[in-house]
């Protein structure tokens, strides 16, 4: 099984899930990185590790659809067979969320469907609340939307600062999404309707 990292900027969820292939808690192979941000660190680590990189800016092409119809060449080519969102800042057109249905992932820093968005851990934090954490859900064409594999809580203690906050999540994220990923590579998850029932 071949696995696409989409990833925009920092690429620690990207290092976590080679550490889980490494250490063979993912046998899949992290065959390609497709990457929207010629700044993004995340190109480097992908780099390092031997990991192909599919750079691809938007403004390269004239349309959303050209633009998302070279990445869908390009995951052809690699034989993918799971699109893995780690980060990735850009939504997906519903023709292309519909034409990988159930093969996209996507990790978001808060319980969904509470604090959507790009700022989910920030959100929560000004937000007051007593809980926040990790989601990891099947991708619709909905932004941070679609059934929902695992989720996993965090405890927002007084002490608590935005940037330890912060810290706490990601450490969680480093757990559950490759977690998440030996479920769907094992064939572990079933979808029915906007729930998934894992064997
Ligand atoms: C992660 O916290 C991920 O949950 C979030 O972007 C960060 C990427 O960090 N995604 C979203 O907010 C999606 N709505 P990383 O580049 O270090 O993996």
């Amino acid at each position: 099984m071949n696995i696409a990292v989409f990833a925009s900027g920092r690429g620690s969820n990207f290092s976590a899930i080679l550490r889980a292939k490494k250490s063979g808690r993912i046998s899949a192979d992290i065959s390609l990185l497709v990457c929207d941000n010629p700044k993004a660190p995340v190109i480097g680590k992908a780099k390092r590790a031997g990991v192909e990189v599919f750079l691809v800016k938007r403004e390269g092409f004239s349309s959303g659809k050209d633009f998302e119809e070279a990445i869908i060449l390009r995951l052809q080519q690699a034989k993918i067979d799971l699109i893995v969102l780690a980060g990735y800042m850009r939504l997906l057109s519903p023709e292309f969320t519909q034409k990988f249905k159930y093969k996209i992932l996507n990790i978001h820093p808060a319980l969904l469907p509470s604090f959507k968005g790009t700022q989910g851990i920030e959100d929560a934090f000004n937000y007051g609340v007593k809980l926040c954490g990790v989601t990891v859900h099947f991708v619709d064409e909905e932004m941070d939307h679609g059934p929902i594999i695992l989720q996993v809580a965090v405890k927002i203690e007084e002490a608590d600062s935005l940037e330890s906050l912060e810290s706490k999540v990601h450490k969680l994220e480093h757990k559950v999404y490759p977690q998440a990923i030996r479920l769907f590579t094992e064939g572990r998850l079933r979808v029915q309707g906007r729930k998934v029932r894992i064997l």
